[in-house]
């Protein structure tokens, strides 16, 4: 890459993901510096990346994006720690939150009017892009952007990954959000409680939700969690869930009680 594509990107929380988005934006050749409430300095000077213990410190580093990687939960704690008059110049501020009208509101309310903000949402985590982000979707909506040539190069590395690239509003990415991922989250969760585990005789279907548990359950609780308490629109989708399982299981007792049980039916 030529440096003048390269960008001074800040990863703010170095957990799970944070270090799996590292990985390419390091492969790509920009430079890294990193924070979190946990001390990652070992692993961040094996992988080339100067980490700081201090928020102040970090914020002192002349950067051009500040990437949110913090868990949905402590979103606010996290920036409402951040001496954001630290900064030297405008900043990029990016997160990649899986809700999106939470940071887009908190960010709107606290950062300053020189500060950028991108919401971004990358569709996938490190199982179901562990061969390439190829494919994968990243959702994005350009909240408050001024420089648009950072804004830009920050997409590319996405693009320029593969992704499937697609812009929506927070609020639009929400609602289709709660009745895909929302759902597909609880759904493998339910699963994981059931202890589902392949048999014998599985068909093709099955061996489907079998591995629906892997990357459900390779998210932390507080992901999950987030993803209901933080979306306005996932608490009507668990009703629906709940409501469609009651209909089901109705239609199952209203057949045995027509005195059709499955023995007697011919298919
Ligand atoms: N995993 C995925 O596949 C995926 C995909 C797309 C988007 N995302 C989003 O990426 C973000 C990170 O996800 P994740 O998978 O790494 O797991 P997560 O459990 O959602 O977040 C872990 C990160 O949050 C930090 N954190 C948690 N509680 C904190 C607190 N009270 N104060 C300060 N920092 C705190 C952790 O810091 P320490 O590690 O320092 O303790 C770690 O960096 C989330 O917002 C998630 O929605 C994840």
């Amino acid at each position: 890459m030529s440096s003048s594509q390269s960008l001074k990107i800040g990863i703010v929380g170095f957990g799970t993901f944070g270090q799996f988005l590292a990985n390419t934006m390091i492969k790509q050749g920009h430079t890294l510096t990193a924070t979190s409430r946990s001390d990652y300095s070992k692993l961040c000077l094996q992988m080339g990346i100067r980490f700081f213990r201090d928020i102040t410190s970090f914020l002192d580093a002349d950067m051009d994006v500040i990437l949110l990687c913090t868990s949905i939960s402590s979103l606010s704690e996290v920036v409402g720690s951040m001496p954001l008059n630290c900064l030297k110049r405008p900043t990029l501020f990016v997160d990649v939150l899986s809700v999106k009208e939470h940071p887009k509101n908190l960010l709107l309310r606290v950062l300053r009017e020189e500060s950028d903000i991108l919401c971004t949402h990358p569709m996938f985590g490190k199982v179901s892009g562990k061969s390439g982000w190829q494919n994968l979707t990243f959702m994005y909506e350009k909240v408050r952007i001024r420089d648009e040539v950072t804004c830009s190069k920050f997409l590319q590395i996405f693009a320029s990954e593969g992704c499937k690239m697609v812009e929506m509003s927070c609020e639009e990415h929400d609602k289709a959000a709660a009745k895909s991922q929302f759902i597909t989250h609880t759904i493998g969760r339910a699963l994981a409680e059931m202890d589902v585990k392949p048999t014998p005789i599985d068909t093709k279907g099955f061996q489907a939700l079998v591995q629906l548990k892997e990357p459900v359950m390779g998210c932390s609780f507080d992901l999950y969690s987030g993803l209901f308490m933080h979306n306005r629109f996932a608490r009507q989708e668990l009703e629906n869930l709940e409501h469609a399982l009651h209909k089901v299981k109705e239609m199952l007792v209203q057949r045995m009680n027509e005195g059709q049980s499955p023995e007697r039916t011919e298919s």
